[in-house]
């Protein structure tokens, strides 16, 4: 039992010929032209192998290997074509042609299989035309109905459900997935991170996708004359937000053996003069980890470093919560049974969260889920440096099969 690298390749090759910005990276928008040529290609591939393919509510396409027992639930894999702007090759892609070849080897071997196989597509998961990610996920599951899909709009106005039509596709099933309907799902996807190529190891497994939590922050002091006001007299609202963004990498450094990360992303300031001393500084907090005990440390720590910032040099602030998405664990037998197949495989694999969000983090609720993950060329994602080993593909695609096997027998 075998992935066939050299099909994997032209998978890849043919669904990236599919892009609307030509030898400027890859975009491939949800329901575009070059993204429906793409689809056509999986479903064509998953039609020769005799599969049921269909399309589901919110767009994602599915094709189905039918198993011996007609009423158990399926084992499902796969992730999304749809892409960022100017992104890269591998994003969604490695591991829906993962899942396509793990079918072809699972038809031809006639593999026994009592549980039917599902090989999906996720529409819309990147958010990159309608400005809301995963999209294709959450309507399947219900927690968007069909009257949220309406006001979702692209740039030039289109909705959701108008742009599927335009693209001439249409749900021909309309069951929203409830638990018990699908035994367990796994999706390969690129690490888009550094821990595995840093530490040589060809496969991560997943144990879940970090909480996020964000803040706006704002720091208020006095607006004076730069030249004027000396500097014991001053209520400089950056001064206090430089502290603070500083706090902010120490303390998720300091967070020992977890794997929280903080970032200040955006840092506003007025008035934005070079004669002018600050009055007001705003910034943002993100906090992430897989441990929302530690999140919630994390924060209160910064919060409080702002509280004594300000206090000793005479700011007030503003804490505003932007968002809270809580981590999503997976499923524990999932993760061990990847383990346990990468190593009748031979190959090593390291523990991990994924710090990016994912279709699997809105799937637990109703089935078991696991990730595999495959190594990011010095990290590089969502731009066209993207990069995976086609070995590395070829490992995780054999780790995935051993896995799907093992599930649907
Ligand atoms: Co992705």
């Amino acid at each position: 039992m075998r992935v066939q690298i050299d099909r994997i390749a032209r998978d890849i090759e043919i669904i990236n010929s599919f892009t609307s910005t030509p030898g400027r990276g890859i975009t491939r928008f949800t329901f575009s032209e070059p993204y429906m040529q793409a689809r056509a290609h999986v479903a064509e591939e998953l039609r020769k192998i005799g599969a049921r393919v269909a399309t589901t509510l919110g767009g994602n396409l599915y094709g189905r290997l039918e198993g011996s027992m007609r009423d158990f639930p399926s084992v499902m894999t796969g992730s999304h074509i749809d892409s960022v702007l100017h992104g890269g090759r591998f994003d969604g892609v490695a591991g829906v042609v993962a899942a396509l070849e793990v079918a072809r080897v699972m038809a031809e071997e006639k593999l026994t299989r009592r549980h039917p196989v599902d090989v999906v597509v996720f529409a819309e998961e990147e958010g990159s035309r309608f400005g809301s990610v995963m999209i294709g996920s959450r309507c399947w599951v219900g927690k968007l109905a069909p009257e949220d899909l309406d006001r979702l709009r692209d740039k030039d106005g289109v909705g959701y459900a108008a742009a599927m039509a335009n693209a001439g596709l249409a749900p021909d099933e309309t069951t929203v997935l409830k638990p018990g309907m699908v035994k367990a799902m796994i999706e390969l996807h690129i690490e888009q991170s550094l821990v595995l190529e840093s530490k040589g190891i060809a496969i991560g497994v997943v144990e879940g996708i970090n909480g996020i939590k964000q803040s706006v922050v704002t720091l208020t002091g006095v607006p004076n004359h730069a030249g004027a006001t000396p500097m014991g007299l001053r209520h400089d609202a950056l001064q206090g937000a430089a502290r603070v963004i500083a706090a902010v990498e120490e303390i998720a450094v300091a967070e020992l053996g977890g794997n929280t990360v903080a970032t200040v992303g955006m840092l506003a300031c007025e008035p934005g003069q070079a004669n002018v001393i600050p009055g007001r500084a705003q910034f943002t907090i993100d906090i992430r980890d897989l441990d929302p005990e530690r999140i919630d440390q994390t924060a209160r720590r910064i919060f409080s470093v702002i509280q004594t910032t300000c206090q000793a040099r005479g700011l007030s602030f503003d804490i505003q919560p932007r968002s809270d998405t809580p981590p999503a664990r997976l499923s524990k037998e999932v993760v061990q049974l990847i383990e346990e197949t990468a190593r009748d495989n031979g190959i090593k694999t390291l523990r991990m969260p994924s710090g990016a969000l994912h279709d699997s983090s809105i799937l637990p609720e109703v089935t078991e889920v696991g990730m595999i993950f495959v190594p990011s060329k010095a990290g590089r994602s969502h731009c066209s440096e993207e990069e995976t080993d086609l070995k590395d593909i070829r490992a995780g695609a054999e780790v995935l099969l051993g896995s799907v096997a093992r599930l649907a027998f």
